[in-house]
């Protein structure tokens, strides 16, 4: 586009740039990403980058956006889910659970309802869910194994992820309206559970000799994130550059907590009834991964936020 009053020289520094900053991600080509304005996106990725790790941090959903959602034809359980084993719960109660499913996640994916409409059918889903747990007393000494036979999967590329963030020291919010309990165990099965990585979910209490007794603290559902990060947000401040990862439309409010934010990029997972919501989610998320079960885009824009020598050494 041709703007009169740019003189040439400055017309001809401004083609460079843009084409420099356009050249940058060819991954960002690839038919499965979406984004309402690519521009934007490479705008925000390159003043990350100028401000480099020591600006950055990185608040990222649980289940199915660290986690795969489906793995040879098969769903991938999500940390609710991988309680399903007779070595926690009976029959009845699995079969319960499943009902539970079955009613509740058409409503949490339903691309016709509001937030606001899905909001007290979540908290029954969670509610009646957590209840139907403490009354089988699961132990908290199954939990290891019971993780350990489960299908649970993060997703192709994770360890580069998580050993990424974890050699440049950016701090790895994780905000799960799944169990804690069980998450912690699954990124510590994988080995990745390193010390900048910290964890916001529905943690379970234990009595003394183990047992399930209750859910400590405010229940966190999919469309609640808003108001855990508000009561967490102490833990969240300081970086002024973040990187979103979620799965859901609920997932958009984990960083509303935050004060003095300066650059926020959301990267959303379409795993599920893609034609309903794709609108919504390029509308709602800076990034749109379609029915992408890696990590591949999150680590191609981190490697470019935090390691430009990487892009250097790639182009001598
Ligand atoms: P997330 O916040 O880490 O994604 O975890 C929430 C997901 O857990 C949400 O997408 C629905 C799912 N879920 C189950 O799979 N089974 C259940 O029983 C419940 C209550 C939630
Ligand atoms: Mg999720």
């Amino acid at each position: 586009m041709q703007i009169p009053w740019i003189s040439t020289p400055i017309r001809s520094v401004l083609a460079i740039w843009h084409q420099f900053i356009k050249n940058e991600i060819p991954e960002l080509s690839k038919c499965s990403v979406l984004m309402r304005d690519r521009a934007r996106v490479e705008e925000t990725i390159y003043s990350m980058k100028r401000t480099g790790p020591s600006g950055l941090q990185v608040i990222s959903d649980f289940d199915m956006t660290l986690t795969r959602f489906s793995y040879k034809g098969q769903r991938v359980p999500t940390t609710h889910n991988i309680l399903d084993n007779r070595l926690l719960i009976d029959e009845d109660c699995e079969k319960k659970i499943k009902r539970l499913l079955n009613t509740y996640y058409p409503i949490e994916i339903d691309a016709q309802l509001s937030p606001e409409q899905k909001q007290p059918l979540m908290v029954e889903w969670w509610s009646k869910v957590h209840e139907l747990l403490i009354e089988q007393k699961i132990r908290k000494n199954m939990l290891e194994r019971v993780v350990r036979e489960s299908g649970s999967r993060l997703r192709e590329g994770y360890r580069e992820f998580f050993d990424l963030l974890s050699e440049l020291q950016v701090p790895l919010l994780i905000f799960s309206a799944g169990i804690g309990d069980v998450l912690e165990e699954v990124i510590r099965q994988n080995n990745v559970f390193h010390p900048n990585v910290n964890v916001i979910s529905n943690y379970m209490d234990f009595d003394a000799a183990g047992v399930l007794q209750a859910f400590k603290g405010q229940l966190i559902h999919t469309f609640n994130k808003r108001e855990g990060a508000l009561l967490h947000g102490a833990r969240l401040r300081g970086r002024p550059n973040v990187l979103l990862l979620g799965d859901s439309l609920g997932d958009l409010n984990m960083a509303d907590g935050l004060s003095n934010t300066e650059h926020i990029l959301t990267i959303g997972f379409l795993n599920d009834q893609v034609e309903e919501r794709k609108e919504s989610y390029v509308k709602s998320f800076d990034i749109v991964l379609v029915k992408d079960e890696t990590l591949e885009i999150p680590n191609v824009i981190l490697k470019n936020i935090l390691k430009p020598q990487v892009r250097w050494s790639k182009r001598l």
